[in-house]
């Protein structure tokens, strides 16, 4: 597969504008990656506001190179015009058209749908505009809530690594799910 020659974002869902961060959004970043609860089973975090600031300047950076393989969006809540989380998606095999994608979201909204809506999003470019064959994620296995959200966009669990992450001090276990292009079609919702 070929990257495509123009940016594929920003994307608009019913409640979310998944789009390229600016420098005005530092607060927002801030206030979910400074948060330890968010950053729990992260290999990065809880930012002080200076790694955030870095962060930040690093992918404003980026937003000039392209085409991109990996594409970080932020979350904005289009009712407040808040960011409130960030979603990213890696192509890391042109030849076998497979991608990886992750996610965060500000604690207060947690639990309303929105990480859902925007991997939605996030699998229908990748399948629908990108063509890629498979999408995969990981997860901690003790982040119920990262995995079972995996779950609930029919991804399916493929493996279980042992110890294969250091995080936070620990050796982690992790989940690997997937989807392919045939099951992502199937599975959508009209
Ligand atoms: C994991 C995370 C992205 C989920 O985002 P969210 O917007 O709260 O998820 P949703 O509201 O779309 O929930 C989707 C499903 O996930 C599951 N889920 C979400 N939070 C859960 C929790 N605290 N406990 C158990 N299941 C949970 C549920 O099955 C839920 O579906 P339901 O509400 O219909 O039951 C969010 O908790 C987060 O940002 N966590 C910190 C960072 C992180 O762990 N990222 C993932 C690792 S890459």
């Amino acid at each position: 597969m070929k990257l495509p020659d123009a940016p594929w974002f920003p994307i608009r869902t019913k409640r979310l504008l998944l789009r390229e961060a600016r420098e005005s959004d530092s607060a927002d970043i801030h206030a979910y990656a400074s948060d330890p609860e968010v950053a729990r089973y992260m290999d990065w975090g809880p930012n002080d506001e200076a790694t955030t600031r870095d962060v930040l300047d690093r992918w404003t950076k980026k937003q000039a190179e392209w085409p991109r393989a990996d594409v970080n969006l932020l979350v904005e809540h289009l009712a407040d015009s808040r960011v409130i989380g960030s979603i990213r998606l890696g192509v890391k095999d042109l030849a076998n058209r497979s991608a990886d994608f992750g996610h965060s979201y500000n604690r207060a909204y947690w639990r309303k749908g929105y990480g859902t809506e925007a991997a939605r999003a996030m699998l229908a470019v990748g399948f629908e505009t990108l063509g890629l064959h498979r999408i995969w994620a990981t997860a901690d296995v003790r982040n119920r809530a990262s995995w079972s959200l995996l779950a609930k966009l029919g991804m399916r669990r493929e493996a279980r690594f042992r110890r294969d992450v250091f995080v936070k001090g620990v050796w982690r276990d992790s989940y690997l799910y997937a989807i392919l292009a045939e099951e992502w079609r199937t599975a959508k919702p009209l």
